[in-house]
């Protein structure tokens, strides 16, 4: 098996990156500087091209663009390699538009791979905020599942809609809500069949996978907490014909998809009241390990894999394991360091290419 992987990156105007080409190694490419100095913002280049968005929250082209750029306009070109083929592929965005071309022919949609960013900051996010698990898992569910982002889309506008006709109430509220219900019910029981079934998918890689990473033998386990587990459109539309008048008295729709939540337990007991923050990074980590394991059995390709500073809370042994874990995949790995002794280990790998940045330069 092979897979697209991105060999060449040249980027202009974006963040504080100059124009130096990036030539990357199809395994372990390591990114060194210190802090500020451009490495995330590398990283951030890449997943813009391959998933037509960044992974910061929040930031559009304005905040993407050289703040100090005299054009007002900013390109990433790339080639990309796959055994013996290789596309160029490249992005222009100016304020008003985005324009992506594949061999200079302009393409609306085929990129010629996915990526998948690991910040190992979002582990303590991941086990602490309801909302963030919630966002985490409806994008990763998107990204290998096209439906489910389209009826996910639909069933955020339905509960938009619902609630503002909740808000205003009035007279005719109680038929709006019959007619928006059919539908929210509708999506709301796909939604949930397909979460559980990501969950059974994700279930049996994750264990696994944390053995794989980390040589330890833990029970790694999630499930979906909601009510509407195994319920029909019909039983849904009903349970919100009852939920009426307290909807109606509280303003909002409370109970839903948008508000059920995952269960991350390690050895049978909840991974955030349990686990220690190592373990609970080790934690997060292997569920995204298995993710992409669970990617590459789906499409039969890897994604590339950005990892963007993995070193605080793990000890060097954990990241001794990480590295060896890294060099027996086959995907193409991204991966950053400002620390000094986690660069020592990385630089170890015989194989890998390793880049040092200063002030957006190639040093
Ligand atoms: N639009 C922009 N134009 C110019 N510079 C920018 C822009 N956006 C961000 N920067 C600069 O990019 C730098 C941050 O880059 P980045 O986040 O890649 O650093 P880093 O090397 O990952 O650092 P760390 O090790 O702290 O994570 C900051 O100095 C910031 O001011
Ligand atoms: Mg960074």
């Amino acid at each position: 098996m092979n897979c697209w992987k991105v060999k060449k990156l040249q980027v202009q105007n974006f963040r504080n990156l100059g124009k130096d080409v990036f030539d990357f190694s199809a395994g372990i490419n390591c990114i060194f500087g210190q802090n500020g100095n451009g490495k995330t913002n590398l990283l951030e280049a890449v997943y813009l091209l391959t998933n037509k968005k960044s992974f910061r929250k929040n930031t559009s082209y304005s905040q993407m663009i050289n703040i100090e750029g005299a054009s007002p306009e900013m390109i990433i070109q790339s080639v990309f390699e796959k055994d013996d083929d290789q596309v160029a592929y490249s992005l222009r965005m100016t304020d008003e538009l985005e324009e992506r071309y594949l061999n200079n022919v302009f393409e609306k949609s085929k990129t010629p791979s996915t990526s998948v960013f690991i910040n190992p900051f979002d582990s303590y996010s991941f086990h602490t905020s309801s909302t963030f698990r919630r966002h985490w898992f409806d994008s990763h569910i998107s990204l290998i599942d096209k439906e489910y982002k389209q009826v996910l889309a639909r069933f955020q506008k339905s509960i938009r809609f619902r609630n503002s006709i909740l808000s205003m109430g009035g007279k005719n509220a109680s038929s709006q809500l019959q007619a928006i219900d059919e539908q929210v019910a509708e999506y709301s029981s796909f939604l949930t069949a397909r979460r559980e079934n990501f969950l059974n998918e994700l279930n049996q890689h994750i264990t696994p996978t944390f053995k794989a990473v980390f040589s330890e033998d833990h029970k790694l386990e999630l499930d979906l907490d909601s009510m509407f587990v195994h319920w029909d459109a019909t039983k849904i539309f009903d349970f919100y014909r009852h939920q009426e008048m307290s909807d109606i008295k509280a303003q909002l729709t409370r109970v839903g998809v948008h508000r059920d939540d995952f269960i991350f337990s390690f050895d049978g007991l909840n991974a955030f009241e349990f686990c220690s923050l190592g373990q609970q990074k080790m934690a997060f980590l292997s569920l995204i390990f298995a993710y992409i394991e669970l990617f590459r059995y789906k499409f039969t390709s890897y994604p590339i894999v950005l990892i963007d500073d993995v070193s605080g809370e793990l000890d060097s042994q954990r990241w001794k394991n990480l590295i060896s874990y890294l060099e027996t995949k086959k995907f193409q790995v991204l991966i950053t360091t400002a620390n000094e002794s986690f660069r020592k280990e990385l630089e170890r790998i015989p194989e890998s290419k390793k880049f040092f940045i200063e002030h957006g330069k190639l040093t």
